[in-house]
């Protein structure tokens, strides 16, 4: 009888625990661009998804998600095209990615890029205040430095702002670091991990080479500048070598990706370790990057307190002032777009 309702019991919380995990929604905003459609089609294969909402400005948008929704098992695609739909498709997920549409050209830098990106990251804002407003918030849109505290200042203004829950995406720097420091090594880059903190941008990626785990690895100074120099410097290489057309695709769509599927394991109730800019005032701005403990109703801890060598040390003192100003610039920036 005991041994029943034990069973019984156990059964009713893996049905809370199953239903959690198949009822996630998460929308792509800006799915139709190349970022966009690699980050959907890597989501579809997620399977604590139920339900991913592709929206875009272009109607080509419905094409995209009907052919994913016509690829066997995963969550259920629906589009959403155009301004008059964007409520709609952020309603009820419990994240919303905004990805990358227009690709920075050779000669920008990704500062350069927050005219051409901030509008459309206005109307997201909008429609998240006005549809769902607790979601998690993920950007992974250029300049983050700067994107971020202007999305934050906007939900501030729209009076829902939680920084508990918005979050700028930088997987991409702690891939590429641990990559570059994998390679030098000659080791795998199976559990290598690299803490990256600071910003995204080339003046203030900071990767932590001196706090390497498993820590029985070491990088020495000369390494840790030339690494550093190479990460800093990855995203304008991509840029230069793909000629123009645009900036990282695949790989950026692998580290948001890499983001959501943590996310989501925090979502249905875990805790969890992202790398993310996000409100952190424990280094002398507002805003700072680095691994991320969070839990279903998202940010337990920022980082703080980590070790330096002299030259990561440099590297943080320098940063500070160029995050500040970045940081300021976003925050600004909303009285250009409304
Ligand atoms: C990257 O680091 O590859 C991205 O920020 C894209 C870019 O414009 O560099």
């Amino acid at each position: 009888m005991f041994t029943r309702k034990l069973l019984n019991r156990r059964l009713f919380f893996c049905n809370i625990q199953f239903k959690q995990v198949r009822n996630v929604q998460v929308s792509v905003i800006g799915a139709g661009g190349e970022v966009g459609s690699n980050l959907s089609l890597l989501l579809k294969r997620n399977k604590k998804l139920q339900r991913l909402q592709l929206y875009d400005d272009d109607e080509k948008i419905i094409g995209t998600a009907m052919e994913l929704s016509l690829l066997p098992g995963g969550p259920d695609v629906t589009a959403f095209a155009g301004d008059s739909n964007l409520n709609a498709a952020v309603r009820e997920s419990d994240l919303v990615v905004m990805v990358q549409r227009v690709p920075r050209k050779p000669g920008n830098t990704r500062e350069q890029m927050l005219a051409a990106n901030a509008p459309a990251l206005q109307r997201l804002c909008r429609a998240i205040a006005d549809e769902n407003p607790t979601a998690f918030f993920a950007i992974a849109t250029n300049p983050l430095n700067s994107l971020v505290p202007f999305a934050s200042a906007l939900m501030y203004k729209y009076g829902t702002y939680n920084p508990f829950k918005v979050f700028g995406v930088t997987h991409i720097d702690t891939a590429r670091a641990r990559t570059y420091a994998a390679n030098a090594l000659h080791v795998s880059t199976k559990n290598l991990r690299v803490p990256v903190i600071g910003g995204h941008s080339e003046e203030t990626i900071i990767p932590l080479f001196s706090n390497i785990t498993p820590n029985e690895y070491n990088i020495d100074p000369c390494q840790a500048d030339t690494l550093t120099r190479l990460l800093r410097k990855s995203g304008t290489e991509i840029v230069f070598q793909k000629q123009g057309c645009e900036s990282a695709v695949l790989a950026i769509a692998w580290s948001v990706n890499e983001f959501c599927n943590t996310i989501l394991d925090a979502i249905c109730g875990e805790e969890v370790t992202v790398n993310s800019f996000i409100a952190n005032p424990y280094f002398g701005t507002r805003f700072f990057s680095g691994p991320t403990t969070v839990g279903p109703y998202g940010i337990i801890r920022a980082c703080q307190g980590f070790v330096y060598s002299d030259y990561e040390s440099f590297l943080v003192n320098a940063s500070v002032p160029v995050i500040n100003n970045d940081v300021s610039i976003g925050e600004n920036y909303i009285h250009y777009v409304e």
